[in-house]
């Protein structure tokens, strides 16, 4: 994996991003929402895999594509408590009124994180922007690129 001073990684692997994942879960907050965006097979739920390995989550992650919301019991390793990770796939959605029917201002509190592929809508629904992780595909078949909003 190389990180460079623009905030972007090249990884070879889906090994190598979820291992970016479970890094970066390091700078991220309870109560925080990160958006991640990209297209279909980018890596945003390889990723989330590793975000919730840092959090010690015991479930196996997959992406919410049918349901909009899988959630995970974890604990956060820097103080111990307990901690949800919401993970949202907005794939599906088409109206940002429909975060309204789901309860959507819930999940984000200060015992949770949020990690919302396909963020766009929920970006609207709220009025304002997510830190942000982005995926794109590199030249080789096993390469992603990921950058970093920085924050
Ligand atoms: N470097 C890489 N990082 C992440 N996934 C990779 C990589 N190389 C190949 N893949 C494959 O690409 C797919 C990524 O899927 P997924 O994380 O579900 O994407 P998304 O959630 O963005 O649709 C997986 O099948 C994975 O095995
Ligand atoms: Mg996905």
């Amino acid at each position: 994996m190389k990180t460079s001073p623009e905030n972007i990684i090249i990884s070879k692997s889906e090994k190598e991003t979820i291992a970016a994942g479970k890094e970066y879960a390091e700078s991220i907050k309870p109560g925080e929402v990160i958006g991640l965006k990209g297209n279909l097979g980018s890596g945003k739920t390889q990723f989330v895999k590793g975000i919730s390995s840092y959090y010690n989550v015991k479930d196996i992650v997959n992406s919410p594509t049918f349901l909009i919301v899988n959630q995970y019991e974890g604990a956060d390793p820097a103080t111990g408590k307990k901690i949800t990770v919401n993970h949202f796939d907005l794939y599906r959605l088409k109206f940002k009124e429909e975060l309204e029917t789901i309860g959507f201002e819930d999940y984000i509190n200060e015992k949770s994180i949020c990690l919302i592929e396909w963020s766009r809508l929920a970006e609207e629904f709220l009025g304002m922007e997510f830190r942000e992780v982005n995926f794109d595909f590199g030249e080789k078949e096993t390469e992603r690129i990921i950058k970093f909003t920085k924050k």
